[in-house]
């Protein structure tokens, strides 16, 4: 017997649902070539200034709004600036606050950590990336006699979305970069945000600049970042 395209459980409905499914050897191959494909991926901090087109931009964050999140609330705004003035203030507030951090927040431990990523406080590929695209996690919402009820795993949800659009740059053939330029107060000011939004994370979205070097880092092997209980 077929069985039906939707039901209703508790009085909502459930649409039926079909996953791809492969033979185990498809499976290998597949989960192999994936990894292969997303170990290429690095944090590039020296953009090009070459344009993306703005459908793409919208299909990066279109995937990320596909992430998991707690009771399906969605948590999040994507803002996607390509305005070249509010790049400009941007940049200028984010390495006020990174000035900071080097000389007064950050300890000399930390410093140590991040020198073989050479970083420093200057953030030129604010400006010169065509798109910087800022996550704001929703940490309530408003109701409509004015009250607020609070979202659940706010930053679980967020994160993973992140990383599903940070998965999304590199399917596209584009390059990004984590950044945090903390605290990150600055951003929701400029870009008018309401105040349930907070920044979460900064990505610099385009195409490196050539020639692009990264940091020889290595990945830690599964030996030493899992563990398995047979
Ligand atoms: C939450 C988070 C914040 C980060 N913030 C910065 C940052 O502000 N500036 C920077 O240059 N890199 C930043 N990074 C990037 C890391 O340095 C980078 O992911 C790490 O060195 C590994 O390199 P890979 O991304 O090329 O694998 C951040 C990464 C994460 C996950």
């Amino acid at each position: 017997m077929k069985s039906p395209n939707s039901i209703h459980i508790n009085g909502y409905k459930h649409i039926s649902y079909q996953s791809d499914t492969f033979s185990e050897k498809e499976m290998v191959l597949k989960s192999k070539s994936f990894h292969e494909w997303l170990d290429k991926r690095r944090s590039v901090r020296d953009f090009s200034d070459t344009p993306v087109p703005k459908e793409v931009i919208e299909n990066l964050i279109r995937s990320a709004s596909t992430a998991p999140s707690g009771a399906h609330k969605q948590p999040w705004t994507f803002c996607a600036i390509s305005n070249p003035a509010l790049k400009t203030k941007i940049r200028k507030e984010a390495e006020v606050e990174e000035k900071e951090n080097y000389e007064n927040r950050m300890s000399e431990r930390w410093k140590k950590d991040l020198e073989p990523l050479d970083t420093n406080m200057n953030k030129p590929f604010l400006e010169i990336a065509p798109w910087l695209i800022i996550a704001f996690k929703k940490v309530y919402e408003f109701e409509e006699d004015g009250g607020k009820h609070n979202n659940y795993y706010v930053n679980e949800s967020i994160g993973i979305a992140c990383g599903m659009l940070i998965s999304a740059i590199h399917n596209a053939g584009l390059v990004t970069l984590t950044h945090t330029p903390s605290p990150m107060n600055f951003l929701a000011k400029i870009l008018d945000r309401p105040s349930n939004e907070r920044a979460f994370l900064l990505l610099p979205v385009g195409y490196p600049k050539f020639p692009a070097y990264v940091p020889d880092l290595d990945r830690k092997g599964l030996d030493q970042m899992a563990v398995f209980y047979e």
